[in-house]
């Protein structure tokens, strides 16, 4: 079994006392050993406030891409720590726990997705950036949800698009650039579950309160929405509308940087289907603790590693991205 395999499996559970300064330690071994936290806006609120930087998932490729640092802390999940390995492939990249997937990554399986391509020979492949490595070295250009207008735009106008994998995300951009494209039928658990009847409720109950929404939500959501966009355009769209109430429709992590950013707006959370706490949290992202993120500085571990024929064949869609998005 790899040293990685080991460390999955008996994760977080070393004892250390419990008032261990976790905050002090982290800066400490951060300093000795020349590593930088990323850290993406869904992580719990001590996850983003010991974050040296932190963005959306074009921003933290990014920074992946220009840091200097020696070790890279990935808190976020498995195919952004991915990411950034594929464009630093020198450094070290760390995720916390290893267990930090995605289900909208899982609904795009490589072998299928392959298929795919193969029946749609003459159209260009647009990935998002949410997805497996395999997956990306399939395609001709990946995206974020900050770029992927920008991204279907750089093409000639009668070219072909093949979309994956996020099916929302895709008929969005399909409707904006108005283009020719085949999506992949995949979704992130998440947001396809956030309930339009609840939404439309709060929006009665708050008739000032405007409705912002992330890509990924379902269309009856973003046809309803005042404002679509990635983490940090709801973000910046919160600091300057002069709107006071806001129904986020996203992930919940993103409401802690809205609140100290903006702490005299009312910002509610939009509820999903079946649920009764009101807020809509990311399992996997929120599986990055302060104990895991010490330790894995600590023991090095687990590292992410990408064989080098698949991470040059990713790192050509990706840097076309990147390229395209100065
Ligand atoms: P952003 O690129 O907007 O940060 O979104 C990442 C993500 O995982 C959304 O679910
Ligand atoms: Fe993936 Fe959805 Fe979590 Fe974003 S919120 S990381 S798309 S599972």
């Amino acid at each position: 079994m790899k040293y990685n395999e080991i460390f999955k499996n008996g994760y977080g559970e070393e004892s250390l006392p419990a008032d261990f300064d976790y905050v002090t330690e982290i800066n400490k071994l951060k300093k000795e050993k020349n590593a930088i936290i990323l850290g993406h806006y869904y992580q719990i609120p001590e996850v983003q406030n010991i974050s040296d930087y932190l963005g959306d998932s074009l921003a933290l490729a990014q920074a992946a891409e220009k840091t200097d640092a020696d070790i890279i802390i990935f808190a976020g999940v498995s195919f952004m720590a991915e990411t950034a390995k594929i464009l630093n492939p020198t450094k070290k990249v760390i995720i916390p726990d290893l267990n930090a997937g995605c289900s909208l990554s899982d609904s795009c399986p490589p072998d299928e997705f392959e298929k795919f391509v193969k029946k749609h020979r003459n159209h260009t492949v647009i990935t998002y950036v949410n997805s497996s490595t395999k997956v990306k070295a399939l395609s001709d250009i990946i995206c974020t949800s900050s770029n992927a207008v920008k991204m279907v735009n750089s093409l000639p106008k009668d070219e072909k698009v093949l979309f994956a994998p996020d099916k929302n995300l895709g008929s969005y951009i399909q409707k904006i650039t108005k283009r020719e494209m085949v999506i992949w039928d995949g979704a992130c658990h998440v947001h396809k579950q956030f309930s339009l009847p609840r939404i439309v409720e709060l929006m009665k109950q708050y008739p000032e309160a405007e409705l912002i929404a992330h890509p990924e939500c379902p269309n009856e959501i973003l046809i309803i929405s005042a404002f679509v966009g990635s983490t940090s355009a709801l973000l910046n769209y919160v600091s300057t509308s002069k709107k006071q109430q806001f129904i986020v429709a996203t992930e919940s992590g993103i409401l802690h940087q809205m609140n100290l950013k903006n702490p005299e707006k009312h910002l509610i959370p939009a509820p999903p289907e079946d649920s009764t706490c009101g807020c809509n949290d990311c399992s996997f992202m929120k599986l990055i603790t302060l104990k895991k993120i010490y330790l894995s500085l600590k023991y090095e571990l687990p590292e992410i590693e990408i064989p080098e024929d698949l991470r040059i064949k990713a790192l050509i869609p990706l840097k076309r991205m990147l390229d395209l998005s100065i």
